[in-house]
């Protein structure tokens, strides 16, 4: 794309794609800079937000739903012709392999267009005038006002969309922080934001986040904070704003969902949807599969079948055809994994799957570990990425137990025939995370579906139609039935 002149500090992305270098050595290939922003242009992007919302007056807060969804439509337009680059770029700044990242992308524009059929519904509801008590009243749905957008590196395009696209429409104006792997994708698109909707709507910055953000809450300008990232950044980020309990908060955050095995399950689909669940983009999800609970009586089953289908996983650069495992963007993750393998087997576990932790470069060979247990890393940290511990049970309570005393609460799996004891455990799951999965891995999609989480996992309600609740407030107009 065309690069404007920059004087300024910059920040250069690495892509997690190694080239060799003329010593013989592998190094991360630059892919590109972005400018930082300082903290005075971060305040006066924020006051064009500020402006633009105008304390509800602005011209956006103020244009007719229909008006709005025109402007979405023609950005939508803009986006579809930037595909070919927003995938290379996502491929080069995340590793995420080719089809995944079309995916990633179709699957934006999908959720575009479902939202913007969710606003139609939900205005049309809305607009329905109703006489209770001899008053007349038009319920509405109004905005909040000027809302901080963060995305993460795993979905840089889809889930942060999934924040700012609501938020656009429900008549809000943004601030916007791209995540520093996965910041260049959104170069052209803020382009097509820019002449798609009225000055000041969509602004962004640049930077890593503890350095940019917290001047902006500071402000106390910030309606509300919509964040996808881990919790440790969440409570970091909010605590800078002064009145923190009234600061409105959307957030998908840490997890670590749980899989179980029950004695009658049918090994060949626990291990087909484990496999896609532990491993899809590596384990880079936040609905990830990220610890796997099997019955002793079928552990050794289980991991003769699903030992081998992890080693025989295709490791690769993005655009090979077929790579399964790609490489990894954040640069400390290799010795992290590697840590907390070690940190197993010093606790007595053992890798199960040949090749198991070897790591090229930024590639890293998925490994499995058995038996897990309480006391080791793997055991409750959120690994995200290709190390699945697996732990053995007797009874179900022991799983049911973890899931009360973990610090999260996403989603679980459950793979059985009994469909009596599945039945059974229904209850007591879903009251326990957000969403139970029946003989299928965890995962997001549809992206209709609520996707949200309990304790550190979320606040509030993601997808398409709850977060154009999530990013509004029901008001009303009322008048005497004179
Ligand atoms: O990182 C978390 C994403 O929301 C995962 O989405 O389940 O569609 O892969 P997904």
């Amino acid at each position: 794309g065309e690069m404007r002149p920059w004087n300024g500090p910059v920040s250069e992305v690495y892509s997690p794609v190694c080239v060799p270098q003329p010593d013989g050595t592998l190094q991360r290939k630059l892919v590109g800079s972005f400018p930082v922003t300082t903290d005075k242009e971060a305040l006066e992007a924020l006051d064009a937000a500020v402006a633009a919302y105008d304390n509800g007056r602005g011209e956006w807060p103020t244009m007719s739903v229909a008006d709005r969804i025109r402007c979405m439509e023609t950005f939508v337009g803009k986006m579809l012709e930037q595909k070919k680059l927003v995938v290379n770029l996502m491929m080069w700044e995340i590793g995420k392999n080719l089809a995944d990242s079309t995916k990633e992308f179709d699957r934006t524009v999908t959720y575009i267009y479902d939202t913007i059929d969710a606003l139609k519904d939900i205005d049309r509801a809305g607009s329905r005038f109703r006489i209770e008590e001899g008053i007349i009243g038009q319920i509405r749905r109004s905005p909040l006002g000027v809302v901080l957008a963060m995305g993460p590196f795993n979905y840089p395009l889809n889930e942060t969309y999934t924040t700012l696209i609501p938020s656009i429409l429900m008549g809000n104006t943004i601030l916007f922080k791209t995540p520093k792997h996965g910041s260049l994708l959104h170069y052209p698109l803020l382009d097509a934001f820019r002449t798609s909707f009225p000055k000041g709507v969509v602004n962004s910055i640049y930077g890593r986040g503890a350095n940019v953000v917290p001047p902006v809450m500071q402000s106390g300008k910030v309606n509300v904070l919509t964040l996808i990232g881990s919790s440790r950044v969440a409570d970091e980020l909010q605590r800078h704003h002064p009145k923190l309990n009234r600061l409105r908060s959307i957030m998908s955050l840490d997890a670590k969902n749980a899989a179980i095995i029950l004695p009658d399950a049918d090994l060949d689909v626990a291990v087909k949807e484990c496999l896609l669940g532990a491993l899809s983009f590596n384990g880079q999800r936040c609905t990830a599969i990220k610890i796997i609970w099997v019955h002793r009586s079928i552990s050794d089953a289980f991991l003769k079948r699903f030992s081998p289908a992890v080693s025989a996983l295709k490791l690769g650069m993005p655009w090979d055809e077929g790579a399964q495992i790609t490489p990894l963007p954040e640069p400390q993750k290799t010795d992290y994994l590697t840590g907390c393998i070690q940190d197993a087997e010093s606790h007595g576990a053992s890798i199960m799957n040949e090749g198991g932790g070897e790591t090229t470069a930024s590639l890293f060979k998925p490994a499995v570990m058995y038996p897990v247990q309480e006391g080791m890393k793997l055991y409750r940290e959120e690994q995200f990425g290709p190390v699945i511990p697996v732990v053995p049970f007797d009874e179900v309570e022991e799983f049911i137990n973890y899931l009360i005393t973990d610090d999260h609460g996403m989603q679980a799996s459950v793979f059985g025939t009994n469909t009596d004891r599945i039945a059974e455990l229904i209850d007591p799951l879903v009251n326990l995370v957000c969403r139970v999965n029946i003989n299928a891995q965890c995962q997001r999609g549809p992206d209709t579906f609520p996707f949200t989480g309990r304790k550190d996992s979320a606040e509030g309600t993601l997808s398409v139609e709850d977060a154009l609740r999530s990013f509004s407030i029901r008001t009303c107009v009322a008048t005497k039935d004179t």
